[in-house]
């Protein structure tokens, strides 16, 4: 997420609240983070989406390719398009012999709803058939399929009716959602509803950088609010199927947090509006029923809903950074410290913040609803390899630090198995434990991931597949 100031500046001039995130540090030069262990029924696993990895053709992403703003300029960095990305969706089985190697136990995907239902209300057959495949090869090597239902992309007919923005279509994801289920509900048994509603909202209403390239803050508290009354719906149709019954299902928020940079009164009213829209709107939510989303004079909705607190039954928590907001004289927006280390991405390495984020949502929702917490999502855009060995190993020690402590984290995810489409960012993000040759399609094990292949190998034991270095996919699946 990139702030821009502009948006920044409506937002400080106009909060009227005093609260103030409070940004923890500590020294790592006396924390031992390679003194860790453990259990094995701790879940290790990594994450993928469908445009992301495999390119989707009738979707709202699917248009972005080639596509450029009202001053002509291509709506993805470099005019990069997604095309068919990695091709998992072809080379999924070689894939998978990736994720043995790593010997993880879980792989998170999302369902592409634009494959399934490319025309609103026709089914596409192959389309089934593909996930059941997939399903069914992971599950033989041992490793639990978990399944994302929106991960920002929704078939193009979805988008041309308004997508979220008009509530009357829910009814269609709530639809998809039931089918997936009745589908795939005896082959997977951690589901979410949505991926990072809170980002898909900043990015695609705020900002204007991502499909439907809209601004306004009070569409964007409407169409917030619509995607979480989708997922009560969902969860509510979910769990009155037969299948619904023994399956988990939950949603995934992406915390950033808003730290003022500075003791000052501005940045932290600033920031105190910032985290009430993006991450208090769907956490206060969760956690009493209340949906409050506020900004002085450009919005102010309210929504009670207790139905909110028993539609989880898990808490997926995506984590990557913070954002210092800094103000002085006028806004600059995101700002660094001298001493913090930087991602490719336009944030910095913070763990402590993925340890505030599990206490947080632990003390809130979990706890209270007796309901365990995911970390759906965790990695480093890094392309010369420098700092994921250490983003790893501090990140892992974050939240294993929050579970001595008693807080309920069952599983991590790293994002991602390979690289792959960073969205508006293209191609030049590499989020991958493993490199790829986007010409060869050829995947290859970075030096850094290696740390986490060590911390999975000593929880599990070390996997007996020997993969040669360089694995060929394209070899393989001929
Ligand atoms: C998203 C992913 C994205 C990752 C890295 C998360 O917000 O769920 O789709 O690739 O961040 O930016």
């Amino acid at each position: 997420m990139i702030l821009k100031s502009k948006h920044v500046y409506v937002f400080v001039l106009l909060s009227s609240s005093l609260l103030g995130a409070s940004e923890l540090r500590w020294d790592w030069s006396k924390i031992d983070v390679d003194a860790i262990k453990f259990s094995p029924n701790f879940i290790f696993g990594t994450a993928v989406a469908e445009h992301q990895v495999s390119g989707t053709k009738n979707s709202n992403w699917s248009r972005v390719d080639g596509a450029v703003d009202p001053k002509g300029i291509t709506r993805i960095a470099h005019g990069d398009k997604c095309g068919i990305a990695c091709d998992f969706w072809n080379r999924y089985e070689t894939d998978i012999e990736l994720l043995k190697e790593l010997n993880v136990k879980a792989f998170r995907f999302s369902i592409d709803w634009s494959a399934i239902e490319p025309v609103q209300g026709r089914i596409n057959k192959d389309a089934i058939a593909h996930y059941h495949d997939l399903c069914d090869a992971l599950i033989a090597a041992g490793i639990q399929p978990v399944v994302t239902l929106h991960h920002f992309v929704h078939p193009s007919w979805f988008e041309d009716l308004g997508a979220f923005e008009n509530e009357s279509n829910n009814q269609y994801f709530v639809n998809f959602c039931t089918r997936m289920v009745r589908e795939y509900g005896n082959k997977v048994a951690l589901w979410a509803t949505f991926n990072e509603p809170g980002v898909y909202v900043f990015q695609g209403y705020i900002m204007a950088k991502w499909p439907p390239f809209k601004h306004g803050i009070n569409r964007a508290g409407v169409v917030t609010l619509n995607m979480l009354k989708a997922h009560i719906d969902a969860y509510q149709a979910i769990k009155s199927l037969p299948q619904g019954k023994k399956i988990k299902v939950g949603l995934v928020h992406s915390i950033t947090h808003f730290d003022p940079y500075g003791d000052n009164f501005i940045e932290r009213q600033g920031c105190d509006v910032l985290n009430g829209l993006f991450h208090e709107s769907i956490t206060k939510f969760f956690e009493t029923g209340d949906f409050n989303w506020y900004c002085p004079v450009l919005s102010n909705i309210e929504y009670k809903n207790s139905d909110a607190k028993r539609s989880l039954d898990f808490f997926g928590i995506n984590y990557y950074s913070h954002i210092l907001l800094r103000v002085d004289g006028q806004v600059q927006g995101q700002a660094f410290r001298a001493d913090e280390i930087k991602t490719d991405m336009a944030y910095c390495i913070y763990p402590e913040g993925m340890y505030r984020s599990i206490v947080d949502v632990s003390g809130r929702i979990a706890r209270p609803q007796r309901i365990p917490i995911y970390i759906t999502e965790n990695g480093i855009a890094d392309a010369k390899d420098e700092n994921r060995e250490l983003y790893i190993k501090r990140y892992v020690y974050a939240m294993h630090r929050a579970m001595e402590e008693g807080h309920d984290v069952r599983g991590y995810f790293y994002w991602s198995l390979m690289d792959n489409f960073e969205w508006t960012e293209g191609y030049k993000m590499k989020f991958g434990l493993y490199e790829v040759d986007f010409d060869s399609q050829k995947r290859t094990l970075r030096n850094g991931s290696k740390a986490f292949l060590r911390i999975v190998h000593n929880t599990y034991g070390t996997p007996d597949i020997k993969l040669p270095r360089m694995l060929a996919p394209a070899a393989a699946a001929a």
